[in-house]
């Protein structure tokens, strides 16, 4: 399986649901960013950094693969949007975020419709809000995904939101929040 995360804007979560996702299933990352902080993360025969005029290779079908792609929609993105399962647009709640997420979905759709918005970082009252302006003009179903200290630890401790979660009570207690949203997301998607 293969699936896209996307977003034009930086800082809305791309990286952080790509890596957590990648851990949970064990998936291969891909990515277009130039400093990608996954490669310090992941063991190298994990993750793939395209260089600046490197297509996306052309993976056999049965190939687990997460794109972590930004940046503006160009041919790289286009393949990998086609090739993929599900585009997961990642957004966060401020307008700016909003607005760049509206036209990402836009491009993005002409290529692949089986699109997931994730909510993410938020806070109380946020969702609404995003459901809000998303629903005026698509039909996509929104995951929230909330503001959390757990992405941090994802990153730090190179352990998937189970592993953390499995290590003591007091851990599923704390993330039993987003531990429940994100297992939403995984549900839908796979
Ligand atoms: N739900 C969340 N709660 C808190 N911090 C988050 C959340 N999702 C992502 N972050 C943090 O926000 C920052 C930007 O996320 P990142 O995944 O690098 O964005 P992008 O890849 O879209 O540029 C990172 O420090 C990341 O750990
Ligand atoms: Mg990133």
């Amino acid at each position: 399986m293969k699936i896209l995360v996307y977003n034009f804007k930086g800082g809305v979560g791309k990286t952080a649901f790509s890596l957590a996702y990648a851990l949970e299933k064990d998936f291969g990352v891909v990515t277009n960013d130039t400093y990608s902080p996954l490669e310090k993360v992941l063991p190298e025969d994990r993750v793939l950094k395209l260089n600046k005029s490197a297509s996306v290779p052309d993976f056999p079908a049965d190939y687990d693969i997460v794109f972590d792609f930004g940046g503006y929609i160009d041919q790289r993105v286009i393949e990998a949007a086609k090739m993929s399962d599900w585009v997961v647009i990642p957004t966060a709640p401020d307008f700016i975020e909003l607005q760049v997420t509206l036209e990402t979905i836009k491009e993005v759709e002409r290529y692949n419709k089986r699109i997931v918005i994730v909510a993410n970082k938020l806070g109380k009252d946020d969702l609404e809000h995003i459901q809000e302006v998303i629903g005026a003009f698509f039909d996509y179903p929104v995951f929230p995904v909330k503001n959390s200290r757990l992405f941090g630890k994802i990153f730090e401790e190179r352990k998937s939101i189970s592993a953390i979660a499995g290590e003591n009570g007091l851990a599923r207690y704390t993330y039993r929040v987003i531990i429940k949203q994100f297992n939403k997301i995984l549900e839908h998607i796979g």
